[in-house]
């Protein structure tokens, strides 16, 4: 078996959730929302496009492979289904099958042109009226008013982009609130990196749990291996530059664009926060409730006045969540973080729980054992090899 079938099994399994999303495109995406990191890239780690490894695609070329997984995840969200909606059944056992042009397909891509339309003509061009906008995770949009809606509580969705600005709270005390927290800047100061063992599960183990070794250091490089059943799978951001290579990724190595390398280096430097007041360049803040509990919600924006993250604080001063968005030529698609079960290590508390939720997929990593201030050499965040795959 070839390593593109193996990746297609894995898609097919992640293809199957199905999340909630917002807001479409514009040719500006692909420098949009771009970290300085994304400049470190070098000719060898150009991305590779959608048209250089997938024949279907008339419509969403150009498009970088990560960006073009949370595009079809934005897809099937909006619809409330999974990727055989669209696609054909078959997808799910033979990747190739994805390629197959099927009604729906079409379809999606008249959509995608109205939707353009739309943006181009009355929103100028910004990425407002979305797949998501009407869908609403539904096939057939309701046109009709709703009276159920109109006299009930509203429903408050946290992970919203816009919400209300509460100029009585302060992102700089929320922050010093929630680096005192996890143990004080001093105790912060001393733990400079760290090797852990746990389990992963996610879609793409069929939620079984595997071994995961993670290594990180500070002040943000930070890798995960999971140890699948077909192979090892990488994920690794070096602190400039980031990647995926494994039995699970649809290419080799998918180079992290834009979005998905920010937020790596996000999820890098939530490891060692101390200067994650220096995350974004603009912060506002409001409050939220998750879980029934209100929480402090601090949303970075960036220089071109784009929210583009929101860090969510329980009442104890700990992160608990974390999203950022990813521009695609179909609209604002998020991925949300949640970290729990904070525990002491050399005095400084840190999650051993995360929850990943992308539209097209979702992991957890529970750790058992971290071990503080390790040696790590360069080679630990280097660019991952070409995966070794197991025959099944
Ligand atoms: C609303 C319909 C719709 C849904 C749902 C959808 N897709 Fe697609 N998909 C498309 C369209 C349309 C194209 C072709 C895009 C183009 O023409 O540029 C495509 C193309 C693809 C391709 C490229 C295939 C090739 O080799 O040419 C892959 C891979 C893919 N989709 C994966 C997924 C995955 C994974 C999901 C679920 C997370 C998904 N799609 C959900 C409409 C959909
Ligand atoms: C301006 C509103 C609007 C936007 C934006 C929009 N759609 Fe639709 N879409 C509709 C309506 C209305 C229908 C017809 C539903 C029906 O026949 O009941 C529809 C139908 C569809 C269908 C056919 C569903 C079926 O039952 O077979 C697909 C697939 C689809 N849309 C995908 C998309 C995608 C993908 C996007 C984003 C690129 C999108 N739509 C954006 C309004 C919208």
């Amino acid at each position: 078996m070839t390593h593109r079938f193996l990746g297609a099994v894995a898609i097919a399994v992640v293809c199957l959730g199905a999340g909630r999303v917002s807001g479409p495109p514009s040719q500006r995406w692909l420098v949009a929302s771009q970290s300085d990191a994304t400049s470190a890239q070098t000719a060898q780690d150009r991305p590779v496009m959608t048209q250089d490894v997938f024949t279907s695609v008339t419509v969403l070329r150009d498009i970088p492979v990560d960006t073009f997984f949370d595009a079809m995840g934005m897809f099937a969200n909006a619809m409330g289904n999974d990727c055989t909606f669209c696609h054909s059944p078959e997808a799910a056992l033979d990747r190739a099958k994805f390629a197959e042009v099927t009604p729906r397909m079409q379809r999606a891509r008249q959509m995608i042109g109205m939707m353009q339309t739309i943006n181009r003509q009355f929103f100028g061009n910004a990425p407002r009226v979305t797949c998501f906008t009407c869908h609403h995770g539904n096939q057939s949009p309701r046109s009709d008013p709703n009276i159920a809606l109109q006299y009930s509580a509203p429903e408050e969705d946290p992970n919203a982009r816009d919400f209300a600005t509460d100029t009585t709270l302060s992102a700089d005390k929320t922050f010093d609130k929630y680096l005192q927290a996890i143990g004080g800047l001093d105790r912060l100061g001393t733990l400079t990196s760290f090797s852990a063992m746990g389990t992963y599960s996610g879609f793409d183990t069929g939620f079984e749990k595997v071994p995961v070794e993670i290594f990180a250091k500070a002040p943000n490089q930070y890798t995960t291996i999971v140890h699948m059943a077909a192979g090892n799978s990488v994920r690794t951001f070096n602190g400039s530059s980031g990647w995926l290579a494994g039995p699970d990724t649809p290419i080799p190595i998918v180079t992290l664009t834009a979005g998905n390398l920010d937020r790596a280096r996000l999820e890098a430097l939530v490891a060692f926060p101390s200067a994650i007041a220096k995350a974004y360049p603009h912060w506002r803040v409001g409050r939220a409730v998750i879980n029934d509990e209100e929480v402090v919600v601090i949303q970075g924006i960036d220089d071109e006045r784009q929210p583009i993250a929101n860090l969510y604080f329980a009442p104890s001063g700990l992160l608990m969540r974390a999203v950022r968005w990813t521009l695609t030529p179909v609209g604002f698609v998020p991925t949300q973080i949640d970290y729990s079960d904070f525990r002491d290590v050399a005095g400084v508390k840190i999650p051993f729980h995360r929850t990943v939720s992308q539209t097209f997929m979702q992991m957890n990593v529970e750790l058992t054992d971290v071990q503080p201030n390790v040696p790590l050499d360069a080679a630990r965040f280097a660019r991952p090899g070409t995966p070794v795959v197991r025959q099944r």
